[in-house]
């Protein structure tokens, strides 16, 4: 959600920051703008519309400048018009803000300014006004931002180009932020691939950190006016991971990356996951939260760490509330997120400074992931396509390590893995993806789809089911088969397609439901190891122990993919949908 990317240095910050912007628009929005510091003051360009559309419009390219900010708007507050498009500048046209988050009291506020002229029906003008507001009074632009910032409540980071400072300001609170140091300048974006074709050098700002970035040196302070002294990380990963090589969606280069991801694990430092396995061990209870794809892993984890002997459940982080009075110190959160961002568990987090945390999460430098006490970074690298894929079957992948670490069956987790990753080799052979194929055809025209599972398959159901939403725009509703006959089955008629995940564990018990499925004229299509009578098409999945799972989630992302794909949509970037969500 939102995308800031700004530059100050010696080069020309425009062709940095057009590429940078491209590579955030993944994470979801409505309108682009940018303000370009010049010698006649700050040009500001914005619209709603696609990035490349706004670019071209007004002709970006042939802009030139050392200092600039870039923006994604994922409209919260205010309707989806040019206006509200960031930046926002103050009544003088000095100064120009990009914001990415919400500010709770942005109404109480903008009364307060009532002598200023708001252009925009955006929450983020009024840090404009503010600023602009101290600015008159007479303070410098460090200390007006610093005061802006201490007036406004939620989430929020943002960056200031002041027309009459050589540095770019920004501060960070809950919403990312992080540095890029570049060898002839400086960069601040939401997220690190945006830049790292320029530099591997980063630091990551924690909240409320104050940046003011100049075009050679960078200082750090807190809002308490003291200095801050970050670790420059290297990152590892390379800008080619920001790009879809030879795939045409981010998505389906995700999907395939998995079998060598998964490979990769047979060799990963688990140390952390030992840890993490004696925490839960020692727990009262265990709480697995996440949000979307990361609950489903969630879910999951929940359920083996309970056939592990140990008392867990997992809680959608805005559900967190209800257990409030139950809770106690001894309990262990287990924290589940790709991007380390979303709001719904960051929001949730004073309920449980106290406790211990453990964080399975994809973005090592993210908010989550700097507040857990055990971090177990999934390494599933850049994940861009909106419909998450490769980060659900690492986490589960990590949740179940953790479940049977903490069991003792440490052993036979790591031989599951090595058997999962051999018969990998027969998963995507071309049979199965004509099977798929097959499928995708035939429910590409159709309004619903079930998907059924028991047991574990029935998240696997129900990860499935989201896939298919997101990407497809076809509703699928996943239900656990055992419940089929308390209700959904009234819905079953000739016109019906069921997809069934079956393995050995539930599989007697599955095909029983399946056939009163079969009795009413549904039609099922089996993914599944085995091919069985009542199936009416079938895809051929594999064994993988512990982790068929990961078998059962790669067929299911497939038939989404190839299904949106068939029916010709923007499947990186699905409809209303943003990448990393940071609004509540
Ligand atoms: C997944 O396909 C979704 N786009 C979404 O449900 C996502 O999993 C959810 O927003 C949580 O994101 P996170 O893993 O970054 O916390
Ligand atoms: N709340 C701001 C708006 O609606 C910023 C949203 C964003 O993060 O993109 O304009």
């Amino acid at each position: 959600m939102c995308g800031i990317i700004a530059y100050n240095g010696q080069d020309d910050a425009i062709p940095y920051l057009l590429e940078g912007i491209r590579n955030l628009e993944y994470r979801g929005y409505d309108s682009f703008g940018c303000a370009i510091d010049s010698k006649v003051g700050i040009i500001i360009k914005k619209d709603i519309g696609k990035v490349d559309d706004v670019i071209n419009k007004y002709k970006i390219q042939d802009f030139s400048s050392s200092k600039a900010i870039f923006h994604t708007r994922w409209a919260t507050h205010g309707g989806i018009k040019a206006e509200n498009a960031h930046p926002m500048v103050d009544c003088t046209h000095r100064i120009a803000v990009a914001h990415n988050g919400i500010i709770e009291n942005w109404a109480e506020l903008k009364e307060s300014l009532g002598a200023h002229r708001f252009v925009s029906d955006t929450d983020t003008e009024v840090l404009s006004h503010l600023i602009e507001e101290k600015l008159n009074d007479g303070a410098d632009i460090q200390s007006a931002v610093k005061d802006a910032f201490n007036k406004i409540k939620g989430s929020s980071s943002f960056i200031v180009l002041d027309k009459q400072s050589d540095d770019l300001i920004a501060v960070k609170k809950g919403s990312p932020l992080v540095l890029g140091i570049a060898k002839n300048g400086n960069f601040l974006s939401s997220d690190v691939p945006s830049f790292v074709r320029h530099t591997n050098k980063v630091v990551y700002l924690s909240d409320s950190d104050m940046v003011v970035l100049g075009k050679k040196n960078y200082t750090i302070t807190n809002l308490m006016n003291r200095d801050v002294n970050h670790d420059v990380s290297t990152v590892n990963f390379s800008y080619q991971q920001a790009e879809k090589g030879d795939y045409e969606h981010f998505m389906i280069k995700e999907i395939m990356e998995q079998p060598g991801l998964m490979k990769n694990l047979e060799s990963a430092d688990l140390k952390n996951v030992v840890r993490a396995a004696e925490l839960v061990k020692h727990a009262k209870q265990v709480y697995l939260m996440g949000a979307g794809t990361s609950y489903h892993a969630a879910m999951l984890g929940a359920k083996v760490l309970r056939e592990n002997g140990i008392n867990a459940v997992a809680v959608q982080g805005q559900d967190l509330i209800t257990y409030r009075k139950v809770i106690s110190a001894e309990d262990v959160f287990i924290l589940i997120s790709q991007s380390g961002e979303t709001a719904d568990i960051i929001n949730v987090l004073p309920l449980i400074y106290k406790n211990q945390k453990i964080g399975v999460i994809n973005s090592e430098g993210s908010t989550l992931a700097k507040d857990v006490d055990v971090l177990i970074p999934i390494g599933a690298g850049l994940e861009k396509a909106v419909a998450s894929t490769k980060s659900f079957t690492l986490s589960g992948v990590y949740l179940t390590f953790i479940g049977m670490f903490a069991a003792g069956r440490g052993e036979e987790a790591i031989r599951d893995l090595k058997l999962m990753n051999i018969n990998m080799y027969n998963l995507l052979v071309p049979s199965v993806l004509s099977a798929i194929d097959k499928v995708a055809e035939k429910i590409k025209g159709l309004e619903n789809v079930f998907f059924l599972g028991r047991d574990a398959n029935y998240i696997t159901a129900l990860e499935g089911a989201l896939k298919l939403k997101e990407v497809s725009y076809i509703h699928a509703e996943a239900i656990d088969a055992a419940t089929f006959k308390h209700g959904p089955l009234a819905l079953i008629s000739d016109k019906v397609y069921a997809a069934a995940v079956v393995s050995e564990v539930t599989r007697n018990d599955m095909l029983y439901n399946l056939q009163e499925v079969k009795a009413r004229g549904g039609n099922i299509i089996g993914i599944s190891d085995k091919n069985e009578n009542v199936f009416d098409m079938f895809i051929r999945t594999q064994n993988g122990g512990a982790f068929t799972f990961v078998m059962h989630a790669i067929i299911l992302q497939l038939l989404a993919y190839k299904t949106a794909m068939l029916k010709g949509l923007d499947i990186d970037h699905p409809r209303n949908l943003a990448k990393t969500v940071t609004v509540l």
